[in-house]
């Protein structure tokens, strides 16, 4: 059977991706050898089960990484676009960091105290994002946690808003579906040793839907709308023009605190997708590259939501809190927030990610062009996203039209043959700073030899 342009032959698939399978095993006998022995003592033979997740028929190991590239065990070296899915977005190991942490290092690394460059940290996080008052977490996941429940506390109100095909961490509210006919929140049923009835607190609408936001916020019972600026995690899905200032007046309107969680499009531009956009909103998240790739998270607010935290914190009695952890805020972690903050969230940095970007996706669209393709390159600055879809999705829904999962798999596999990291979940890019021509060009020869192959 011959492939029509949108869908490909599955026998010419299953072909490519059986090659592929035996080429990556020959070219990594040691990461190979390391699968075995790991597989003694790791769950799944990992750290963290997710590293399961790749299309490699064993783990890949790691050497070392550094600027836009990473080394496998077996000495190959990738250009990585994956970076870490977003931790390594200012590349991997920053020096600028790498020597904040090393200096750091010698002089204590947790004391439960706050290091004597707080202060300056809080204003240069209140320079580059925007509002004035922070706190700080380890993770991302840890930051949206402990938002939701300072929002709860400080409305008083029980129920939590996002959006279908959100991903913001394994927080658990935020772990659910939209059922499609009927709008009701759904338990997310990959979510393990779910006991507690999240479906009951947490509300979802679709993305781009200002009546579904409208009715899930009408009868004031939402404390927070935790969102994404665009959703990077279901497929990159834009918002459309205005919904966000729409948005964020609904939220006013209803009482609704606006949370914007930028750990992804922080790729946007300096400050993120809503300083690059001119929209405040009430908090706002950012985790994983913040720091520079060091575990460490922020989240600031408005004053007025300061003056709410304040008040229902010294109003509630003595005792545990339920938000922050023994680790956080460390002095490595200010450290390399410090560095992060006066080195990479900088105009020559974007610039310099930029610039690899706009050659990556018109390599991208030219190649589609060429090979008769009709599929699409999504962008968000930093970020791009290959959809195998005509168009640019509106929500979820039309990102599940399209889903081609083994498709998705054989690319990631071919272009890791190649040199070529890509994040295993989606057909997500991200360039760092270091990412250069050299690598754009590695990327795009091996992405065409793809579309070849597929023939
Ligand atoms: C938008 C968003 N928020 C939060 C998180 C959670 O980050 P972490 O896993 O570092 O806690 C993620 C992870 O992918 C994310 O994409």
């Amino acid at each position: 059977m011959a492939s029509s342009p949108a869908s490909i032959d599955p026998a010419r698939l299953r072909t490519l991706m059986d090659a592929e399978r035996q080429r990556f095993l020959a070219r990594h006998p040691r990461s190979c050898a390391l699968a075995q022995q790991a597989a003694g003592h790791f769950l799944f033979g990992v750290p963290l089960h997710w590293m399961r997740d790749w299309p490699t028929p064993a783990t890949l190991f790691v050497r070392a990484a550094r600027g836009a590239e990473l080394t496998c065990a077996d000495g190959h070296v990738l250009a990585d676009f994956c970076l870490g899915d977003t931790g390594a977005m200012f590349g991997h190991s920053p020096p600028a960091v790498a020597q904040a942490l090393a200096e750091q290092a010698a002089r204590g690394l947790t004391s439960m105290l706050p290091d004597e460059r707080a202060a300056e940290v809080g204003a240069l996080l209140a320079q580059r994002f925007g509002l004035p008052c922070w706190q700080l977490a380890m993770t991302a996941s840890d930051a949206n946690r402990f938002v939701l429940r300072w929002a709860r506390a400080a409305t008083g109100r029980p129920q939590v808003l996002v959006f279908d095909g959100c991903y913001h961490g394994a927080v658990d509210d935020t772990l659910v579906d939209r059922d499609p006919a009927t709008g009701a929140t759904l338990r997310r049923p990959s979510v393990l040793g779910a006991v507690h009835d999240h479906p009951a607190f947490t509300r979802v609408a679709p993305f781009n839907d200002l009546a579904a936001l409208e009715r899930a916020l009408v009868d004031r019972q939402v404390a927070a709308l935790l969102a994404e600026p665009a959703l990077t995690n279901f497929g990159l899905v834009p918002p459309q023009d205005g919904f966000w200032a729409e948005a964020q007046a609904l939220c006013r309107r209803h009482g609704t605190l606006l949370v914007l969680d930028e750990t992804h499009t922080l790729s946007s531009g300096v400050g993120g997708w809503a300083r690059t956009h001119g929209v405040t909103p009430d908090v706002w998240v950012a985790g994983k590259a913040v720091a520079g790739g060091v575990p460490c998270a922020v989240y600031g607010f408005t004053e007025e939501v300061a003056q709410r935290l304040r008040a229902v914190k010294e109003a509630a009695p003595e005792g545990h809190s339920g938000i922050g952890t023994t680790l956080t805020a460390n002095a490595l972690a200010l450290a390399a927030l410090h560095a992060a903050l006066t080195h990479l969230h900088t105009e020559a940095t974007y610039a310099a990610m930029q610039q690899a970007a706009d050659a990556l996706q018109a390599g991208l669209e030219a190649a589609l062009r060429r090979r008769g393709r009709p599929w699409t390159v999504t962008r968000l600055g930093a970020r791009m996203e290959l959809q195998f879809m005509p168009t640019t999705p509106r929500n979820a829904d039309d990102v599940r039209r399209h889903l081609q999962p083994r498709l998705e798999q054989s690319l990631h596999l071919f272009m890791l043959n190649r040199g070529v990291l890509l994040t295993p979940f989606h057909g997500m890019l991200l360039c760092s700073p270091a990412t250069s021509a050299a690598h754009v060009e590695r990327l795009l020869q091996a992405f065409d030899d793809w579309l070849a192959a597929l023939v």
